[in-house]
């Protein structure tokens, strides 16, 4: 398992430099992190938050991946000068985002609707030189598990660094059912550098994809890793996380975001970020929605856990 590369899904309002530098520091594990998307317009002027996202000093020392959302070839092409003008390495762009507000712009996943598009779009893009290579997040249809051959085929077409396959439908958003065999497939035909997205959550998920699917070179995990930030190093053969590492993951986010945003927005950070740890279990919920500081919040998650993060 220790060779399979590691994605620190997108998340947008979530996974921002901050929590990335502390992740980072406190677990490591993950190979790269990437960025939630930049919304591009027409004059590429990023909103100061999606600046600073990018900014090479707010990821000092790791491994970025930046994404775009758009559907006009040339504002992609003029983002991917200035990514490469920052010195990254690669960077995404997103077909995935299934919001209607997004897709009914024909953006993110509304784009998998147009077949024909889709083709001209990366033509387009293909005709230039890149300035730094191209890799998309793409779902497996919009309405339908069976578009899905058609869109492969497509994106089989171009030279794309990898794809990221969340194998889910844009209609199917985050938690319906998912078609894991969807990307078994692909891998078997033998389309290359392609990264499995959706609801790996333990090792044993990973094992099981692993056992199905020996070819798979990389994953993405999202919710995953924010439920138990100790996950991509479980997969490197490492331990789970311990209640005072997850303590002080809390308490560092905490701080850091304090400083940044200040009381509120600090505390409605953590609360949005202990959703996953609390998922499913009612009395956490309980006890995180009337918590007013960050260690009612902490006491919360892990009140009634032994040293190792567990139910004691
Ligand atoms: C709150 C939230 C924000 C997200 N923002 C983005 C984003 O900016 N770009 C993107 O490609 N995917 C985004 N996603 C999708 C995730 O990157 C990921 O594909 C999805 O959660 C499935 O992976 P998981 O089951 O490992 O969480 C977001 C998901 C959530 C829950």
């Amino acid at each position: 398992m220790s060779a399979l590369k590691i994605y620190f899904a997108p998340m947008e309002g979530i996974t921002d430099g901050i929590l990335r530098r502390v992740h980072r520091d406190i677990f490591s594990g993950v190979d790269v992190y990437c960025l939630p998307f930049h919304k591009l317009t027409q004059s590429l002027s990023l909103t100061a938050r999606e600046t600073r996202d990018v900014d090479p000093e707010e990821n000092a020392g790791l491994t970025v991946l930046p994404q775009a959302l758009t559907r006009d070839p040339s504002q992609l092409l003029a983002w991917l000068d200035y990514i490469a003008g920052l010195q990254y390495r690669c960077a995404d762009l997103n077909l995935g985002c299934p919001s209607p507000t997004v897709t009914k712009r024909g953006r993110g996943s509304g784009m998998l609707r147009d077949p024909g598009f889709l083709l001209s779009f990366f033509d387009f893009v293909f005709e230039h030189s890149l300035p730094v290579p191209l890799s998309v997040k793409t779902r497996i249809g919009f309405d339908d598990p069976g578009e899905w051959p058609r869109i492969l085929g497509i994106l089989a077409e171009y030279p794309f660094d990898h794809v990221t396959v969340h194998v889910r439908t844009a209609k199917e958003q985050y938690t319906c059912a998912k078609h894991p065999e969807a990307f078994d497939t692909a891998v078997r035909e033998g389309v290359p550098h392609l990264v499995y997205n959706g609801d790996l959550r333990t090792t044993e998920d990973v094992s099981g994809l692993l056992a199905r699917c020996p070819e798979t070179e990389a994953v993405m995990i999202g919710r995953g890793l924010l439920a138990d930030p100790s996950l991509a190093r479980q997969f490197r053969g490492g331990k789970r996380a311990s209640a005072e590492e997850l303590s002080r993951w809390y308490s560092t986010l905490y701080v850091r975001w304090k400083e940044r945003f200040g009381t509120t927005v600090a505390l409605g950070r953590i609360k949005k970020l202990m959703e996953w740890p609390s998922e499913g279990d009612i009395r956490k919920r309980r006890l995180l929605r009337r918590a007013d500081s960050i260690e009612g919040c902490i006491q919360a998650i892990l009140g009634g856990c032994d040293g190792d993060g567990r139910p004691a």
